[in-house]
């Protein structure tokens, strides 16, 4: 049997690391004109109708003043071909540059709102601010997708997920258990 002592203790500042967040993906803005885009892996789904997603996004950044300023986003959702660019765009600012130029990204008007959708992002869901309760403490904002899109020519996009270091892990195998999901059948 296992006991405490078989264990060892992880640090509380590496736990982000266990629990892995949603895919990485990219968050658009247009603030004053001006397109940018960010990276984000603090977000999780939050309700699904109507369709809200938590997203922690930091005054550090430059896209979190957009998004103040604008109340809309679009999250881009990049499939694992573009990792590396993802993990550029997340280490340099709009503010310095132009992150749509810099890294070949194509920007596409969207519907409901102003920020771009990503032609390259195999899904994009533009997104309002709905509810900035815990963006003081938490830089966490709810945002409802309001309109959603993805290319048809993508069947098999593979998400990927950022373990908190620098390292990523690639969308595997699926496992279908639906016969299983006897209560949630309005899921299917
Ligand atoms: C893999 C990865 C994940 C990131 N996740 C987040 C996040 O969840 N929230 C956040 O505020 N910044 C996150 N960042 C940092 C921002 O993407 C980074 O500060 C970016 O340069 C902000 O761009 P901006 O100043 O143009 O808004 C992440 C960066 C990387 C590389």
């Amino acid at each position: 049997m296992t006991t405490a002592s078989d264990l060892q203790e992880h640090p509380l500042n590496q736990v982000h690391r266990l629990i892995e967040p949603g895919p990485v993906i990219l968050v658009t803005t247009r603030h004053e004109g001006i397109p940018n885009v960010m990276t984000n892996g603090f977000n999780m789904m939050v309700r699904h109708e109507p369709p809200l997603i938590g997203c922690t996004i930091g005054p550090w950044d430059h896209s979190y003043a957009a998004l103040r300023a604008t109340d809309e986003c679009v999250i881009s959702i990049p499939g694992s071909e573009l990792a590396e660019i993802v993990v550029d765009v997340g280490n340099c600012s709009g503010q310095e540059v132009d992150k749509f130029q810099t890294f070949d990204l194509t920007p596409v008007d969207a519907e409901s709102v102003q920020a771009p959708l990503i032609a390259e992002c195999f899904a994009n869901i533009e997104c309002r601010v709905v509810d900035t309760a815990l963006v003081d403490s938490y830089d966490l904002f709810v945002l409802e997708a309001v309109k959603a899109w993805v290319d048809p020519s993508r069947t098999d996009p593979q998400m990927f997920h950022h373990r908190g270091d620098g390292t990523f892990t690639l969308d595997g195998e699926t496992v279908d258990l639906q016969d299983r999901m006897t209560k949630w059948q309005y899921l299917l």
